[in-house]
């Protein structure tokens, strides 16, 4: 039995999709176990792309794909990825499995998120819109709807009457938007819909995936977004609502931390990050409008254009503590072929003018970073599958991250597509 974790170990978008795809060809199931439809995974294989939002990237290998208790469904959205995976030919119907337990999204949840935002204005957080925010606010405040609640139809009727009340409250009275206000029988329809058609995937996804482990089976948990948007360590208030850390595996799917063999960090070999919030590397410039063009930086779910900067070795090595990673998959390489010299951040100059190379919980802000240049390769490094065909510049680019994050890197990824990979020895390929 091996069970590995694929963790983010920046602000999301390091290349999670690929690699999860990547190695589920020699993994028995996937897992999701945070966030929801906020995530944008993408998988490029042959002439094709495929962007996952909720559903584990897994599905596209047709093995066992599970959508555990700790993420948050979106039902309409689902229902919309399922039915684009079958008209690919992909079987959903065999693989999916959802947890009974995994909450709703709610038509209310959507609105929220949005008219919070614009009640922010500059300070908004730039999220998704998806609704993630309020869904886990009701799930903790033990008010919100899960899937498996769908079943009894009278219970669910009294609650959602009560909560669509409160909801049209706060609706009329703080966000003075009477206008906007819900009809709790529309709901109820809607949902009901939803679930006849959702009901043959549902069942008690940790007794699966404990079941899975059991029996001696290699399972990979796909974490969505990135270690600096986890709703505890990220750059708080600037961050998703759920624990992106591997240590959200436990709770999500419901796991021992005893039972996880290896934690996989994806990393991108420069930073990027969409929505507000601090970013000590970011590049207010023609560099970093070169990486975003050369690199596609613009978002899988939203299309913003992503922020980018250098590579931050003091947030990736904060990354490495927090999730335990064993190691790294180090995305994106191709990127940098054209620099001629490439800049790290090594340590942050503090606002009392001290220096650290600690990562700062607090006033991120107000650091400005200190730099280490590295010649760059400046030739192609797009598509190289060996190890001994890699620029030296980039193999010692490589040997300086590792170096500084305290963490190997076992997988080199240089293009995306499934082929434009190297595997080093040490990659977590399930002792296959
Ligand atoms: P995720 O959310 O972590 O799965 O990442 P996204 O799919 O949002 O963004 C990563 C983007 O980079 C996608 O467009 C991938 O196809 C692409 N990508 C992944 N690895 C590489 C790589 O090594 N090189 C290049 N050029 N693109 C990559
Ligand atoms: P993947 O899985 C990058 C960001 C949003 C915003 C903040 C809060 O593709 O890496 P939310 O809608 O979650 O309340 O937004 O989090 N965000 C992501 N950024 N990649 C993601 O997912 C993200 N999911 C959320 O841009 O700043
Ligand atoms: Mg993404």
């Amino acid at each position: 039995m091996n069970c590995v974790i694929i963790v983010g170990s920046q602000w999301g978008d390091e290349g999670k999709g690929k690699i999860v795809d990547l190695l589920t060809e020699y993994a028995d199931g996937v897992i999701r176990y945070q966030g929801g439809n906020n995530a944008g995974h993408t998988v490029m294989f042959e002439d094709k792309t495929f962007v996952l939002h909720l559903i584990p990237s897994g599905i596209l290998r047709e093995k066992l794909s599970i959508l555990g208790n700790g993420v948050v469904i979106d039902p309409a959205a689902l229902l919309e990825e399922i039915k684009q995976l079958q008209e690919m030919n992909i079987s959903v119907r065999d693989n999916l499995r959802i947890s009974n337990n995994a909450h709703l999204v709610m038509p209310y949840h959507l609105l929220f998120d949005q008219l919070r935002e614009s009640r922010k204005g500059k300070q908004k957080i730039g999220t998704t819109g998806r609704g993630i925010g309020p869904t886990y606010e009701d799930k903790v405040a033990r008010s919100g709807i899960r899937l498996g609640d769908l079943r009894n139809s009278v219970h669910l009727k009294d609650r959602l009457s009560k909560i669509i009340e409160e909801k049209n409250s706060q609706l009329r009275h703080y966000f003075g938007a009477e206008q906007r206000c819900l009809n709790s029988g529309h709901i109820l329809d809607e949902l009901q819909n939803h679930f006849q058609e959702l009901e043959p995937y549902l069942c008690d996804s940790a007794q699966l995936v404990n079941d899975q482990l059991d029996a001696g089976k290699n399972l990979i948990f796909e974490g969505a977004q990135g270690t600096f948007l986890d709703v505890d360590h990220g750059t708080y208030p600037y961050v998703t609502s759920s624990n992106t850390l591997a240590g959200g595996v436990c709770t999500g799917a419901g796991i021992g931390p005893t039972k996880v063999s290896h934690v996989l960090g994806i990393t991108k070999a420069y930073t990027t990050r969409v929505g507000s919030g601090p970013f000590p590397t970011e590049l207010d410039d023609e560099t970093g409008e070169f990486l975003r063009s050369e690199g596609g930086e613009f978002g899988a779910t939203t299309g913003r254009p992503r922020r980018c900067g250098w590579f931050d070795a003091v947030l990736v090595r904060q990354a490495v503590r927090l999730n335990g990673i064993s190691s790294l998959a180090l995305t994106k390489l191709d990127v940098l072929d054209k620099f001629e010299e490439i800049r790290i951040a090594v340590a942050y100059k503090l606002a009392d003018g001290t220096t650290t190379k600690n990562f700062p919980t607090q006033q991120l802000d107000q650091v400005t970073p200190i730099y280490e240049t590295m010649p760059g390769w400046n030739c192609s490094s797009q598509g190289i599958q060996q190890s001994d065909a890699l620029p030296k510049e980039l193999i010692a680019y490589i040997e300086r991250l590792e170096d500084l994050i305290s963490a190997p890197v076992s997988i080199i990824s240089t293009g995306p597509r499934r082929e434009e990979t190297i595997l080093l020895p040490s990659a977590p390929l399930m002792n296959l």
